[in-house]
């Protein structure tokens, strides 16, 4: 074998733009730093895949991934009436979650790998509807799929349901944001208009919110988890249901504090209780 000249051992051989501009993301990616953005989206993976299959000698041109230009267009209010408008016409959950795929109007879409709908039984009398997709649900493309998705599971084993036979389970964001953070005010209510139409064709008998934001946000107020879990919420649908809803602790705050799982089971208990009356006519 050929000895390395000490030029080659201290400058690797050089590579073209666009695989350099891969290789940069890789090693990112490796270290475990994965969102290479601020708050506002970038398309950073579609950017990365873009740059590993461009030809060698391609000069690397600014790039927008993922949603449409007009998403960067228009408004906040805009977008959320353009949602409102898409999910009033969809009048079965297919066609919703078509809709939902083909809008272009949340900027976080822009820096998803996926939309992240629905997982579970559509049409099952309890729906749990949490906040956004992490980073495994954005991986995978279903909801509550990481380690508070197991603890989920775990919760609703505890009353004798499961995602795989009885239950629904949706956020009401559609799109990882970056790092995690929580959603915008303009973020939830671009989304509303379809996690209320989803629910609104699901028919659910009784609704979890899952964590401050999902509560916060279906039902309007600013007041946090901490106060509105433990009582039950009539929540009024735009299609003109009122389900009964219970905030609970998200699984991912009672990751971080056991000692609420106490509470949360309580709730829980009152969620099996409640689906339990007779006289629930969501059918
Ligand atoms: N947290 C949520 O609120 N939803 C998910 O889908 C995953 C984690």
């Amino acid at each position: 074998m050929p000895h390395q000249t000490e030029d080659q051992e201290t400058h690797p051989p050089k590579r073209s733009s666009s695989e350099a501009l891969a290789a940069y993301f890789d090693w990112h990616a490796l270290a475990g730093v994965e969102d290479l953005i601020g708050p506002e989206p970038t398309g950073a993976y579609a950017l990365s895949a873009a740059a590993a299959k461009a030809p060698p000698k391609a000069k690397p041109t600014p790039q927008r991934t993922g949603a449409a230009p007009a998403a960067a267009l228009i408004t906040g209010d805009e977008a959320a009436q353009q949602a409102a408008v898409a999910a009033a016409a969809c009048t079965t959950t297919e066609e919703l979650f078509a809709a939902i795929a083909a809008f272009d109007g949340c900027s976080l879409k822009q820096g998803a790998r996926n939309t992240v709908i629905c997982d579970g039984v559509p049409g099952a009398d309890l729906m749990v509807v949490g906040e956004a997709p992490g980073k495994d649900e954005d991986r995978i493309g279903k909801p509550f799929v990481g380690r508070a998705g197991k603890l989920l599971d775990k919760m609703l084993a505890a009353i004798g349901r499961a995602r795989e036979t009885d239950v629904f389970i949706s956020n009401v964001i559609f799109w990882r944001p970056p790092g995690n953070r929580t959603p915008t005010e303009a973020e939830r209510a671009i989304c509303l208009p379809f996690i209320e139409r989803l629910i609104d064709l699901n028919r659910p008998k009784v609704l979890i919110f899952a964590g401050g934001v999902s509560a916060k946000t279906l039902l309007r107020t600013e007041t946090g988890i901490m106060r509105l879990r433990g009582a039950w919420r009539d929540y009024e649908t735009p299609g003109g249901l009122t389900i009964p809803a219970m905030p609970l602790y998200h699984p991912a705050f009672l990751l971080r504090q056991p000692a609420q799982k106490k509470a949360a089971w309580r709730d829980l208990l009152a969620v099996q209780a409640r689906i339990g009356t007779a006289g629930l006519t969501n059918d």
